[in-house]
C-alpha cells in the first residue's frame, strides 16, 4: 500500500449544483490531498475513451451523454492507501446503498448521476489519470 495516487472526477451534476467546494472539503478532511485540480468539459471522445471499459453495456450511451452534459472537475489525489480510502469517502456507486456521510450518500441522485468517480484499482489509476495530467500537472 504506501502512499498512492487515484484519479478523480467531479461530475456534471455535481458541479452543477454548485457541490465541487463541499466535495473538495471532504476528499480533504479524510487526509487525501489534492494535488491536481483542472475544471474542464469533456469532449464526447475522451469520455467514450475513458468509459470504454463500459462500452457493451446498456447504460454506455447515456453515461457519455451525462459526463459531456456540463463541467466536470478532473482530480488527482495522493495519500496514504488513497484509492481504497477515496473509495469510502465516495460510498457505493449507487447512492441508495451509499453509507451515511459519504459523497454520494449526501450529493448524488441516481446511480448514473453518482457526482464523483475514483479509480477502483491501482492499475486503473495508472491508466486514467495521464488521460487528463501530465506529470508537469501534478504538484505533490
Ligand atoms: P463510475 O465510477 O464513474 O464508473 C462507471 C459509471 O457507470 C458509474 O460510476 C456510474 O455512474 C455508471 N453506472 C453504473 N451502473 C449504471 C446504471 N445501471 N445506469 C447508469 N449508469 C450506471
Amino acid at each position: 500500500m504506501g502512499i498512492e495516487r487515484t484519479f478523480s472526477i467531479i461530475k456534471p451534476d455535481a458541479t452543477l449544483a454548485n457541490k465541487t467546494g463541499a466535495i473538495n472539503a471532504l476528499i480533504e478532511q479524510s487526509g487525501l490531498r489534492i494535488i491536481a485540480q483542472r475544471r474542464i468539459r469533456m469532449t464526447k471522445v475522451q469520455a467514450q475513451q475513458f468509459y470504454a471499459v463500459h462500452s457493451e453495456r446498456p447504460f454506455y450511451d447515456e453515461l457519455v451523454e451525462f459526463m459531456i452534459s456540463g463541467p466536470v472537475v478532473v482530480q488527482v489525489l495522493e495519500g496514504e492507501n488513497a484509492i481504497a480510502k477515496y473509495r469510502e469517502v465516495m460510498g457505493a456507486t449507487n447512492p441508495a446503498e451509499a453509507a451515511e456521510g459519504t459523497i454520494r450518500k449526501l450529493y448524488a441522485k441516481s446511480v448514473g448521476e453518482n457526482s464523483v468517480h475514483g479509480s477502483d484499482a491501482a492499475a486503473t489509476a495508472a491508466e486514467e489519470i495521464p488521460q487528463f495530467f501530465s506529470e508537469d500537472d501534478i504538484v505533490g
